[in-house]
């Protein structure tokens, strides 16, 4: 602005000479010069199998997702794989819960079942990737198993770790999720799977895990018998730098991607985690998320289709190349229906 113009008030408003709104005037421009684009094959489809159901269990805090019998699994593997999803993460809600989470490392154990029938299945079209860590298998819902006073033990639940990676990789799932946020949790696995011959399963490291309320209907979801917090394993959401050295230990330690989750309350440090990475970087649109905007959708409040697209592309702006969601297979079909 002139210094002359900001004395003559007179003139209160010039012509602009420069408009940006010219790249934003028809649906076919604006489509020209998007930045982001989303694609299915980068989306990963979180998925949950319970041990012993004869049909599918709604989560009621998660409005059309279910708990998965083995059959019904197959056939969301099966739909997920049409609709041209990239990956499935595979969750087991075991019958059985106990304080070191055997179900967990149980060849026969449910999780176990769920990957051989997906690779069987789909696992020539769709990457097969599975959760790796014991809240699911422990009935005081801890990430690991616990010390005499009640503390969670980091070492003793590196090697439950590292037992479950060779058990799941047995199994033939192509990627392990390490999400536990044990300290030396991917070294541990990558050592473990090398060992046992599985050099070439992948591990997908979830790097920077806040504690996060955002994952609150998830222990809906899986079960999960968990009374107190995770915070003395989970970041504290109020910290970024920690999330860099996570980053650092992740990649010395052997990740081939790494994850920042929750996803749209961490923007911030998926774009300083993408800016790093040599490693491609994904991002989880937690529970929390997809229940917010479904919630809200119910009430009539947002427009639930541009919500979900919305965030999705938020997600990969701030520079996620793959994006684990809830909506996976809806936003696949969305995207090929434009
Ligand atoms: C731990 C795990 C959690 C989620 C994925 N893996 C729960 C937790 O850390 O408390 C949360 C996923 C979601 O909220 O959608 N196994």
């Amino acid at each position: 602005m002139s210094a002359d113009s900001s004395r003559d008030h007179s003139r209160s408003v010039e012509t602009p000479v420069v408009r940006p709104r010219r790249l934003r005037t028809t649906p076919a421009v604006r489509r020209l010069v998007a930045e982001t684009r989303l694609h299915p094959a980068e989306l990963i489809l979180p998925l949950f199998v319970r041990e012993g159901v004869s049909a599918p269990v709604p989560i009621s805090a998660m409005p059309g997702v279910v708990q998965h019998t083995r059959d019904t699994l197959r056939k969301a593997a099966v739909e997920a794989a049409e609709a041209g999803v990239g990956g499935l993460m595979l969750f087991g809600i075991p019958a059985v819960q106990d304080a070191t989470g055997s179900e967990g490392t149980n060849p026969d154990g449910i999780l176990q079942q769920a990957i051989r029938d997906v690779v069987a299945e789909v696992g020539d079209q769709v990457v097969i990737m599975s959760d790796l860590c014991l809240d699911e298998y422990t009935d005081h819902g801890h990430c690991g198993v616990l010390a005499a006073d009640g503390s969670v033990d980091n070492d003793a639940t590196l090697e439950r770790y590292a037992e479950m990676a060779v058990v799941q990789a047995d199994a033939g799932v192509h990627m392990v999720g390490p999400s536990g946020m044990m300290d030396g949790q991917i070294a541990v696995v990558r050592t473990a799977l090398d060992a046992a011959g599985h050099q070439d399963v992948a591990v997908l490291a979830y790097t920077a895990k806040y504690a996060s309320a955002f994952f609150g209907p998830f222990r809906e979801a899986v079960g999960s018998s968990l009374k107190g917090d995770r915070k003395s394993y989970q970041q504290d959401p109020a910290n970024a730098r920690e999330a860099l050295r996570e980053l650092e230990l992740d990649l010395a330690e052997g990740a081939d991607l790494v994850m920042v989750k929750p996803a749209m309350a961490y923007l911030d440090i998926l774009r300083q985690v993408a800016d790093l990475s040599p490693v491609p970087v994904a991002a989880y649109q937690v529970s929390g998320e997809y229940s917010m905007v479904e919630a809200a959708a119910a009430n009539g409040w947002i427009d639930r289709e541009r919500a979900i697209m919305e965030t999705l592309t938020s997600i990969r702006r701030a520079g996620a190349n793959q994006v684990l969601t809830y909506w996976a297979v809806e936003a696949a079909e969305l995207l090929r229906r434009r």
